[in-house]
């Protein structure tokens, strides 16, 4: 079809769109030009401090909800030292534990997934059940002390949102919604909850988990490492936003970097979003310069007879890149058609190591079967792709950890396009310099 000839009776104008994600431009904080001490990455003081007042104080991202179908079903992650099981319970609520047996502080589960009926220690086999209660110690009658205090896992905050599932290791921590603000309203227009498992990756990397949010939260990187992305978005314009904890950057996407000259045919990966969108490209007749806003009309014309509902969304949003960083580590790409999430956790003892988990969700259209969930995978930086983009990514992280640790390297020189980097490390210095309050409190 010719879509030239699709009308703007399809437009969707952002502010029309009741509670959708907000476009507007949020004022700049005042964050100063100083530079960000390079300590912070290596040394282990700072991430003492880092446990003690952010790891510790925060609500962190767990899992998926559509791990979590059935009484019994589990997840088992790890943050720092800790761990911890979030478990569906009979009734349908969650509840989250320490992952530890209160006997000699045993693993109860090994991080990953799966569904029990009680939690029984593999040592010595005391039980708990699903609620976390400790239900059959063997041989009780030789504790002459009697069973632990409480005998039951210490109940830690936990909460189900967005399709995602969170936790704190702080009982008294604050409460999600407080903690969120304002990123529901931004966030929940996609609607995850009809997006699949598409991808379920751990790497180890080489550098502290600050280095990846911060390679993640700037597109000043995409002229010097992404080459081929000049000729697939808009490196240049993008819509900076900073809130309370946590910020985001708006890129054009299915756009030409303004480094490049506007060519006159289709890139191979505009190319791409077309088909994707459902267009043929091969009947195109417009513009490249012209082909964002004609996938977003197309989208917003044929996205309900393909199965997808659109209509919480602006029409920017059916083409570009939201994305956004929830303090203090899960950066993620939100799309019309998918979401793209990573998740950065620290190492429990070395600053110079982190874990980069790489969750994928698609959108499954209406009608169409609930693909199988992807395995999870782990490995090492290095022993397998992540795919060209994120292999770039990664390509200098190392590097960079290693460089930051020099004498001559007092710390990080943050231009404009970098602001996000500059307000992540604000609140965590917030965090960390109140002693665990948040920015909110000072
Ligand atoms: Fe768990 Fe002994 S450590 S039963």
């Amino acid at each position: 079809m010719d879509v030239k000839r699709v009308v703007d009776v399809f437009r969707v104008d952002p502010e029309s769109v009741g509670n959708g994600t907000p476009t507007e431009r949020a004022p700049d904080p005042e964050l100063g030009t100083d530079i960000i001490p390079a300590a912070r990455y290596y040394s282990p003081d700072f991430m003492k401090l880092e446990w003690e007042r952010v790891w510790t104080k925060v609500w962190l991202l767990g899992g998926r909800s559509d791990d979590l179908k059935e009484p019994g079903d589990y997840i088992c992650t790890d943050i720092g030292k800790e761990s911890v099981l979030i478990v569906r319970q009979a009734d349908g609520s969650i509840r989250a534990f320490p992952n530890l047996c209160l006997h000699r502080g045993n693993r109860l589960r090994p991080e990953g997934r799966g569904n029990a009926e009680k939690f029984q220690c593999m040592y010595h086999h005391w039980t708990y059940g699903l609620d976390g209660k400790l239900e059959h110690i063997p041989d009780l009658c030789t504790f002459v002390q009697g069973g632990p205090d409480g005998m039951k896992l210490t109940p830690l905050p936990c909460v189900e949102w967005n399709s995602f599932v969170w936790f704190s290791l702080d009982p008294k921590v604050e409460p999600f919604d407080d903690f969120i603000d304002p990123l529901k309203r931004h966030l929940e227009p996609y609607h995850p909850e009809r997006m699949a498992w598409m991808r379920d990756i751990t790497v180890e990397w080489d550098c502290n988990w600050k280095t990846s949010v911060d390679a993640f939260s700037e597109t000043y990187h995409v002229q010097g490492i992404h080459p081929q992305l000049k000729w697939y978005l808009d490196d240049v314009n993008v819509q900076i936003d900073c809130y309370g904890k946590h910020n985001r950057y708006l890129i054009p996407f299915a756009a030409i970097s303004p480094r490049v000259a506007m060519p006159s045919q289709i890139p191979p990966a505009i190319h791409e979003i077309m088909v994707h969108a459902g267009m043929d490209p091969a009947e195109y007749e417009g513009r490249v310069s012209d082909i964002r806003r004609d996938v977003q009309l197309f989208k917003r014309e044929h996205g309900a007879a393909q199965g997808k509902d659109y209509s919480e969304l602006n029409d920017e949003q059916l083409t570009d890149d939201y994305h956004y960083t929830i303090f203090p580590n899960v950066s993620v790409n939100v799309h019309a058609d998918d979401v793209m999430l990573f998740r950065q956790r620290p190492h429990a003892t070395d600053p110079n190591k982190m874990y980069y988990d790489i969750w994928m969700f698609g959108l499954v259209p209406e009608g169409e079967e609930w693909p199988e969930r992807v395995r999870h995978q782990r490995f090492k930086h290095g022993d397998k792709t992540i795919g060209q983009v994120l292999d770039q990514d990664a390509f200098n992280l190392p590097t960079v950890q290693t460089g930051m640790q020099s004498d001559f390297f007092p710390g990080l020189h943050i231009g404009d396009q970098e602001l996000r980097i500059r307000h992540f490390h604000k609140v965590l210095d917030d965090y960390i310099y109140t002693h665990g309050k948040g920015p909110d409190d000072l």
